[in-house]
């Protein structure tokens, strides 16, 4: 028995993210949380003939905890998403307060669920998370994670269009590490499972990390206005959601990039940090994953200079990342009681 949840799931990745998980066999339960229409959305959704049974909360009369009772796992789309001109610093003004709420539901109700942030920006909003649970006694490294999948899918797909073959594409395996926004993306290419044709000169190499880097922007821009990357996010943040789904269930090797705290496996950290050559609290690398979420934190391996330029670049950027969303709870005023 499965119960899945999605907090934010009546927004754009929301809606497509609950459909998918309604359509994934692992899951027999699933509740939709939201500050609207969630009840709509469950009751869409639960016409599906597939075996989750659905269920949709909002706020009102305990919603947030009716939806966390018993969660397997608990997946945040819930925020703003960003706008042209929006900066990731105006986004986490307002996604961190509403992350952080979130989390202090689930440390409440649900503290041994798997914790999948999609919530931008992921390099803060994951640390908002770690804290909240630390705070209240409940934080288990191995548990949370930032999911970083639609950079690893985008750039399978990129690979694929470049190899001229996108029935390749679910195939291609990129590993992208680093972190979730422009600068800390760090495809490692030379590590992907199909190299490139001969013919992708250094020119079009930068082009190509550079669009792996910034996909987000190619889809704020195209939209116009009305949204970032929901459709392609949905679909990544199922596949995640699968993966530590069946690693749960038993199945062994599951290896996937996401955004996780160095402290869920102390003995990788080490052996990664050495690599990188500065300690970080969080990174993105490929994570094997078991039945209690994070086994091993693998290193980067062999990677070129370029990359390891990229890795450079990314790392004061992911360092100041970090540091915001620890911060925004360890010296969060304390809010004095209204008399
Ligand atoms: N990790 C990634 O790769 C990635 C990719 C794209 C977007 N995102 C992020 O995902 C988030 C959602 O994007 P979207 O396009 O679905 O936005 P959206 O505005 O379409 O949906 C967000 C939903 O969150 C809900 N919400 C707001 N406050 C809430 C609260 N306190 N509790 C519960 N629900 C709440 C809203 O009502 C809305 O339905 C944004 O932060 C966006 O930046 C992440």
């Amino acid at each position: 028995m499965v119960k899945a949840v999605v907090l934010g799931a009546a927004g754009g990745i929301g809606q497509p993210l609950a459909l998918l998980l309604k359509a994934n066999p692992l899951v027999t339960e699933l509740s939709l949380y939201d500050i609207v229409n969630t009840p709509g959305v469950a009751a869409d959704i639960s016409h599906i003939s597939t075996p989750a049974k659905v269920e949709g909360y909002l706020p009102a009369d305990d919603g947030l905890k009716k939806t966390l009772t018993g969660a397997d796992i608990v997946v945040i789309p819930a925020g703003v998403p960003r706008k042209p001109g929006m900066t990731r610093d105006d986004l986490f003004k307002i996604n961190a307060g509403i992350v952080r709420d979130l989390a202090n539901g689930i440390a409440a109700t649900a503290p041994k669920a798997f914790v999948l942030v999609i919530s931008n920006p992921v390099n803060s909003t994951v640390p908002i998370v770690a804290e909240v649970f630390k705070k209240a006694g409940v934080y288990d490294p191995k548990r949370l994670f930032g999911v970083t999948t639609l950079d690893v899918v985008r750039a399978s797909t990129f690979v694929a269009e470049i190899v001229g073959d996108l029935s390749l594409s679910k195939d291609v395996v990129v590993p992208v590490v680093g972190g979730h926004s422009g600068v800390t993306i760090v495809p490692l290419l030379s590590q992907s499972s199909h190299p490139l044709p001969a013919s992708v000169d250094t020119t079009s190499l930068d082009a190509l990390v550079n669009r792996i880097q910034f996909g987000g922007d190619e889809v704020v821009k195209a939209k116009g206005g009305a949204g970032s990357a929901t459709l392609s996010m949905a679909y990544a943040g199922a596949e995640f959601a699968s993966k530590v789904l069946r690693a749960v269930k038993g199945e062994e090797g599951i290896v996937a990039p996401s955004y996780v705290s160095l402290e869920a496996d102390p003995v990788g950290a080490a052996a990664l940090t050495k690599e990188l050559g500065t300690e970080l609290a969080y990174f993105s690398s490929n994570v094997e994953l078991g039945p209690g979420g994070v086994v091993k934190i693998n290193p980067l391996g062999k990677i070129t200079e370029a990359e390891q330029t990229l890795i450079k670049a990314a790392i004061p950027e992911l360092q100041k990342n970090i540091t915001t969303g620890v911060t925004f709870i360890t010296e969060a005023k304390v809010e004095e009681p209204r008399l």
